[in-house]
């Protein structure tokens, strides 16, 4: 599934000579948590750090296995996700161009506390450990960036552990059906139906539950006119009774 960030490109147009690469740190000034640096550290900074592509599909690691460096997306998407030994997932976070992860088993020293997977193909720059701190300790406004960071994913957390708590599985695929409807109007206007481009296991994933239950709930929407589904899309029909069911 696709959720994009800010668009960054790593392509720079640069008059009469087409599209240049941009070197490292010109990528890191369009980061937010290095946007303050100035050029001089930002030059000395990329001197410190690896950029590295994967292909979509490519587990980076997975919870429990030690930690010792920094990842920030320069390109395409990273899911972070938990999974139970009888095969269920849930994810925690999509994570997009600009965002970083990793920072947790740098910061307390313990392990892994999640899986990380890409979604497309991506492009990271790594920064390990002891160059993380040497950079936290000599930027304020970098240690800002990283607790801003991690107060919004608490936040996103905490309403994703209420609602997992509270909130029946249909109200939830409805809820995560209009929030990911609104993605697409929000990037291509307003479409006479909206399609979302994922598996019923991505779907189930995204709202913490089992594929069969996401399954059961499409076939009540499919029923009532409200979505259409294919082996991996899902197309909201009608957005507007949609909406209402979650009212
Ligand atoms: P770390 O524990 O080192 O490895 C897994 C990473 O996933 C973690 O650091 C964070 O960067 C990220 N992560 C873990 N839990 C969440 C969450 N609830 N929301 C967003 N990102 C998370």
């Amino acid at each position: 599934m696709c959720i994009k960030g800010f668009p960054l490109s790593k392509w720079q147009r640069s008059e009469g000579k087409g599209l240049i690469p941009m070197d490292s740190a010109e990528v890191l000034g369009q980061i937010p948590i290095f946007a303050s640096l100035g050029n001089e550290d930002r030059r000395s900074l990329a001197r410190q750090i690896d950029r590295r592509s994967f292909q979509k599909g490519t587990l980076l690691f997975r919870r429990g296995e030690a930690g010792d460096a920094l990842y920030i997306i320069i390109r395409g998407q990273i899911r972070i996700f938990a999974s139970t030994r009888q095969g269920n997932e849930i994810t925690l976070a999509l994570l997009g161009v600009g965002e970083f992860f990793g920072e947790m088993a740098l910061l307390d020293g313990q392990p892994r506390s999640a899986n990380a997977e890409t979604t497309e193909d991506t492009e990271l720059h790594i920064l390990q450990r002891d160059n993380f701190f040497s950079f936290l300790m000599h930027k304020e406004s970098a240690l800002r960036a990283i607790l801003y960071a991690l107060s919004r994913r608490l936040r996103r957390t905490d309403n994703l552990l209420t609602e997992a708590c509270f909130l029946q599985i249909s109200h939830r695929l409805a809820r995560k059906l209009v929030e990911l409807s609104q993605t697409v109007e929000a990037a291509t206007g307003s479409p006479a139906s909206y399609e979302i481009f994922t598996t019923q296991r991505e779907m189930a994933g995204l709202i913490g539950a089992t594929r069969e239950s996401v399954n059961k709930e499409l076939k009540i929407l499919r029923r009532k006119g409200l979505v259409q589904t294919s082996r991996s899309r899902i197309t909201v029909r009608d957005l507007g009774r949609l909406k209402r069911r979650i009212r």
